[in-house]
Formats: structure tokens, sequence, C-alpha cells
């Protein structure tokens, strides 16, 4: 019989690629070229399946041209908005996910960025590595406690709660904001805020969690950063556009906050430009799920979802 044809917009670890050579047909994309909108209608040509990356734009347009013959869309990823599911749907198309296996490593990210930003770590590195370093003084590099002070947690799925767990660790005052309370087994802890500005006001630490969604788009606008304690810091390891870049920008620069850690941006790779002339913005390119064992498991976690699928089963991580 012969094996479903796989059409892979990104190159994937090699033991993704290895399974994906021993039980499909896949069309691999060996120089990680950034296929556009063209590339990837043409590449699903007699497919039956796809596999996206968030670097992938699938939009309604593409979906409509994809062939008859592609069946199911297994993204590389656990976010999805950058697939149209509205029009997936309406052809029939089945969409999968990769949720859970990156939740660790993301919140890892979160962390980082977390205590990276409280503690100056950007500035920090520049100047040892720009000798600009002089002696040791009481007044210097003062950054901000970490331990024990007050975590909000915008989004408190999978990888919020995680984010809690760490805080946790650090005897954090942990507050949640989400669509609803959580039972209090998965709190862990942190107290929910059924209004977002309310639990604002209480996070001299925010961290950012929540799903990329036409509700949550630029939800952390220049009034909601307002009502932060002054002198907080912002963490964004969800996705770019849930803030608004120049509110953020003017808040870091005015000194209304103290500091941010960001790994996501609005049109990453393409950074709005005042974010690389801030002293108090530590940024990283995307890291979230960067790690080798993580990246392994969300391409073995997108190939399972093909295999439930083409073995007539319920995929595990189905969203369309
Ligand atoms: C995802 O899977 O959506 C992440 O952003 C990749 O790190």
């Amino acid at each position: 019989m012969s094996k479903p044809v796989v059409f892979v917009t990104r190159r994937l670890p090699d033991a993704v690629e290895e399974r994906l050579k021993r039980d499909y047909e896949p069309r691999l994309n060996a120089g990680d070229q950034l296929p556009g909108p063209d590339e990837v209608v043409a590449g699903c040509k007699g497919a039956d399946a796809l596999i996206p990356c968030p670097t992938d734009k699938i939009t309604a347009d593409v979906i409509n041209r994809l062939d008859d013959s592609l069946k199911v869309i297994a993204t590389f990823s656990v976010g999805h908005e950058h697939i149209d599911i509205k029009a997936a749907r309406e052809r029939g198309i089945m969409v999968t996910n990769t949720p859970d296996v990156l939740t660790d490593a993301t919140a890892d990210i979160a962390m980082l960025l977390l205590l990276g930003a409280a503690r100056r770590a950007y500035e920090g590195e520049r100047m040892v590595r720009e000798s600009t370093w002089g002696a040791w003084a009481p007044t210097a590099m003062r950054g901000v406690h970490v331990t024990g002070n007050r975590l909000g947690i915008l989004g408190m799925g999978r990888i919020g709660q995680a984010m809690a767990r760490r805080a946790a660790g650090f005897e954090m005052e942990v507050h949640y904001h989400n669509r609803s309370k959580l039972p209090a087994d998965l709190e862990f802890g942190a107290m929910f805020h059924a209004d977002l500005d309310s639990m604002l006001g209480v996070s001299d630490m925010l961290s950012i969690h929540c799903p990329s969604t036409p509700d949550t788009l630029k939800i952390i606008n220049a009034q909601r950063l307002a009502k932060l304690p002054d002198g907080a810091i912002v963490v964004n390891t969800a996705r770019g556009n849930v803030v608004d870049d120049d509110a953020l920008i003017a808040a870091l620069k005015s000194g209304k906050l103290f500091a941010a850690g960001l790994d996501v941006f609005d049109g990453e790779p393409n950074i709005h430009p005042g974010y690389r002339e801030l002293t108090n913005a530590f940024l990283l390119p995307h890291l979230g799920s960067a790690t080798m064992a993580t990246r392994d498991a969300m391409g073995f976690r997108a190939v399972d979802n093909l295999d439930a699928f083409f073995a007539g089963q319920e995929p595990s991580d189905r969203v369309a």
C-alpha cells in the first residue's frame, strides 16, 4: 500500500524526519528556506497532509487553493493562530497542534526572562563583554528582587500553570486572570481575578501566557500598562501581538516599567526597532520551545496526530 504524502514546510529535527521517512512519503525542506504561500500550495499538490510551522501563514486563501487530496494539517506548534481554522473546517481539513510537550521549556524561558529583566542581565552581560565593567559598588546595577515579589499571570493554561509552579519555588505571591477560575488543584496557590485590571493592580511582575485570538489582540495596551504598579516588569512568551508595542516601549522609556523580558514579537523576526534601543528590554528570539528534547517531542507529537488520522482514529490534539 502506498504511504501518505506529507509536505513539510521547514527542516525538522533528524529523528522526526527519520520517522517521517519510515512511515510516510515526506516532501522535506533540507535547505530550510521559508516557503511563501504559493510554495506551500505547490508543495501540497497531490499530498495528503501538511506539517507547517508558526512561520507559515496558512490563510483562507492558501487553504482554498490546496488540492482536494489534502486532508490534514498537523502544525509543529501549540499555537495555531497562523492557520485559518474556519477556512480549514469549511474545506473539511482536520487541524492538529502539539500541546503539553513544550510547556516546561516555555515556562523555563518565562522564568529566565523574568530573572533577566529584573536583575538587568542584558546590561550586565554587555558590560562584561565590552569591558565597561567598573569596580564593584554598593549602588551599581541594582535590580528588582524576584523572590517573594508579586507575580500576575495572564492566561492560566498549561504554560501559565507551569509558571505558577516555578514562581512558588521563588516564594512569589501569585495572581492570575483567566476566562474562568480553575479548580484549586490547578491553581498552585495562585489567586484568581475575574477582572484583568484588578490583577494588574497587584502585579509587580506580569507574565503573559494567553493565546493570540481576536479578543487578546493588544490586550496589554497603554491603559492596561498604566494599571500596573510603578516599576513593574512585563514578560511575554505567548505571542507578540497581544502587546501594543508602542505603549510598552513608551512605558519602558518613561520609567513606568522597570524592565521587560520578551521572547515573542509582533511581526517577528522584524521587531519594532524601538526595542533595540532600550537597555531595560531583555530580548530573546522566540526560544520558548527551543530545547533539543522539546523540538523532538513536538515533531513526534505532530506525527502521532498524523498516525492517528491515517489509522482512522481521532488524533489527540485536534483543534479543527
Ligand atoms: C508554539 O509552539 O506555538 C511556540 O510558540 C513555538 O515555540
